[in-house]
């Protein structure tokens, strides 16, 4: 899959682009240049509010937490207070477990946010979970049904919170695929990459969703490459290719629009013994 450098090496050129604004003619190329550094404005427009909301989840998270502990210790301490009826014990014990969630995702979000210096081993067990702890109420909701096959033994030498990022958009799109309903299936076995001998770990994200068209698939590694009108950015998969190119893996996938074989696969490969390039910051 290759990217559109030409997106890149456009949003320099807002000088020049400038300038175009104020002629009263334009050629069709200086009209297509000023169309794309309209799209490039929003969209740094958007990320930049994204950035800002990444923000205030994670001051909102941090200061989440305090409460929470102070409800979770009068949660135990009711729970501890004999007699109890059993049907109280009951609500106390949901709640708790309601709580325990609440806080899980307070921490998740804070982990999401944190860039790290230094890249280091995790299960990617524990990384899928860590994303699908997030989508709790949205699959709840739905008709999705999750798989999740768990096999590899190796832990993946990674930047953590941008391989997070990849999978939570391959599973952000995967749900977007099947809004009327499918199965997601994860899973994480230990593999080789035939094209370079190395070996490492293969996560899998495939849905039985509405799957892609051959015109579609050719372009969703484009930045700003989206179907979804208003409500993608079509960063996603352009921004997981880097990341993924950092770590010297790759990102591949298989996908049907056939009635009965619709879907689509993404296959994230790892490799456990290269180290990953620092994240630009
Ligand atoms: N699992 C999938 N099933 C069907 N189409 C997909 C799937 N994953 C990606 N696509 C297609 O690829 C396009 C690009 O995906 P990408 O994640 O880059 O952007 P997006 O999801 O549209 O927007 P954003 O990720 O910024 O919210 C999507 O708009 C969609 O058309
Ligand atoms: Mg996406």
């Amino acid at each position: 899959m290759t990217i559109n450098r030409s997106e890149t090496f456009f949003l320099c050129e807002f000088p020049i682009l400038d300038s175009l604004e104020n002629k009263t003619s334009l050629s069709e190329h200086e009209e297509q240049l000023l169309r794309r550094a309209e799209r490039a404005e929003k969209a740094l427009i958007q990320s930049e509010k994204l950035a800002a909301v990444g923000r205030l989840a994670s001051s909102i998270s941090h200061e989440i937490n305090n409460p929470l502990e102070a409800v979770t210790n009068l949660l135990y301490l009711a729970l501890n207070h004999e007699p109890l009826p059993p049907a109280a014990r009951h609500y106390l014990e949901t709640a708790q477990k309601e709580l325990a969630r609440v806080s899980q995702i307070a921490t998740q979000s804070l982990r999401f946010h944190r860039q790290t210096m230094h890249p280091n081993r995790i299960d990617p067990a524990e990384l899928i979970d860590s994303i699908l702890g997030l989508y709790h109420g949205r699959f709840a909701n739905s008709t999705i049904q999750v798989v999740c096959k768990y096999r590899s033994t190796r832990r993946v030498l990674c930047f953590e919170n941008d391989i997070r990022q990849v999978l939570n958009n391959l599973i952000a799109n995967a749900a977007d695929a099947m809004r009327q309903g499918g199965r997601l299936m994860l899973s994480s076995h230990d593999g080789t990459d035939w094209k370079t001998g190395r070996s490492g770990v293969r996560i899998t994200v495939a849905d039985t969703g509405h799957g892609m068209s051959a015109e579609v698939k050719k372009r969703i590694f484009e930045a700003f490459y989206t179907t979804k009108e208003v409500h993608g950015t079509g960063l996603g998969l352009w921004i997981a290719h880097g990341i993924v190119a950092r770590h010297h893996g790759s990102l591949t996938l298989k996908s049907s629009q056939k009635a009965g074989c619709n879907g689509t696969v993404f296959t994230l490969f790892l490799p456990d013994k290269q180290n990953p390039s620092k994240p630009a910051q």
